[in-house]
């Protein structure tokens, strides 16, 4: 990977996991860390479904790993409390040690009609409670054969992202949707040319654009990491299926590391 910001490799484990098995993950992990002792170059984040945020992190705490495995959110409300029945407001995800907060990811636009202003409100009470919002955008499958994923691109980064982002609360991930859970995934120039044209748009509104992680999601595993990770602006990986076992997961994290 050319130099750049510090990678960050992300799982987001989605509506998978129970409490014992995602733990036998975690100590397999953490195993990994202790052999590469000393040569973590990257940022390492589980993403698990909220109800396994708080047995995670004693988990972690317990293998003497907090600095070294962050805990994330998979979504957050706007608001910071109130009558929301079922939802999480960013101050919780904080509270039960979340460091980050997934925000706008395609299965939320679609499954939960998200549009972009809703996804900026998240990402600003993600900011609000002190939480690096990892904010997704990606093209559909459609809008990319009608040649629109640049534009669909600017509209997403323009409507979801804070004015008040910085390189150290916002990160952006690239996901295309029709890459996600399905063995497909964009050519490595193809990526390259979104990820150029993220930077681009994000120079052209914040100063520290430079600093921003870009994450590329969609398919990634241990076969094609490398090619991946190795793209300019590329500063990491946002890992769906692949995160849920750390034999899968950690090969991702050597291509970087
Ligand atoms: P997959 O890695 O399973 O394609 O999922 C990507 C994703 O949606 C991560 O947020």
């Amino acid at each position: 990977m050319p130099k750049g910001p510090r990678p960050l490799i992300a799982g987001n484990w989605k509506m998978n996991g129970l409490a014992k098995p995602a733990m036998r993950e975690v100590t397999a992990l953490a195993k990994h860390l202790d052999k590469a002792a000393g040569k973590q170059a990257f940022d390492l984040l589980i993403c698990p479904p909220a109800t396994l945020i708080a047995p995670l992190r004693a988990g972690i705490a317990k293998l003497g790993l907090t600095r070294r495995i962050r805990l994330g959110g998979q979504d957050c409300h706007a608001s910071a409390s109130g009558a929301h029945t079922g939802d999480i407001a960013a101050p919780m995800l904080k509270d039960a040690g979340c460091a980050y907060a997934i925000v706008g990811h395609s299965e939320r636009r679609t499954d939960h009609g998200e549009s972009d202003a809703a996804v900026h409100a998240k990402a600003e009470a993600a900011h609000a409670a002190g939480l690096i919002a990892i904010i997704c955008i990606g093209e559909t499958r459609a809008e990319r054969d009608a040649g629109q994923t640049l534009r669909i691109l600017t509209r997403q980064l323009k409507g979801s992202v804070p004015a008040a982002a910085t390189a150290r609360n916002t990160v952006i991930a690239y996901e295309p949707v029709w890459a996600i859970g399905t063995g497909l995934t964009p050519t490595a120039a193809d990526v390259a040319k979104a990820h150029a044209h993220i930077r681009k748009r994000l120079a052209a509104r914040f100063k520290d654009a430079a600093g921003f992680r870009i994450l590329y999601g969609g398919s990634v595993k241990g076969s094609n990491a490398a090619e991946l990770m190795a793209l300019a602006n590329v500063d990491g990986a946002l890992v769906g299926g692949a995160s849920l076992k750390a034999t899968d997961f950690w090969p991702i994290a050597l291509a970087v590391g």
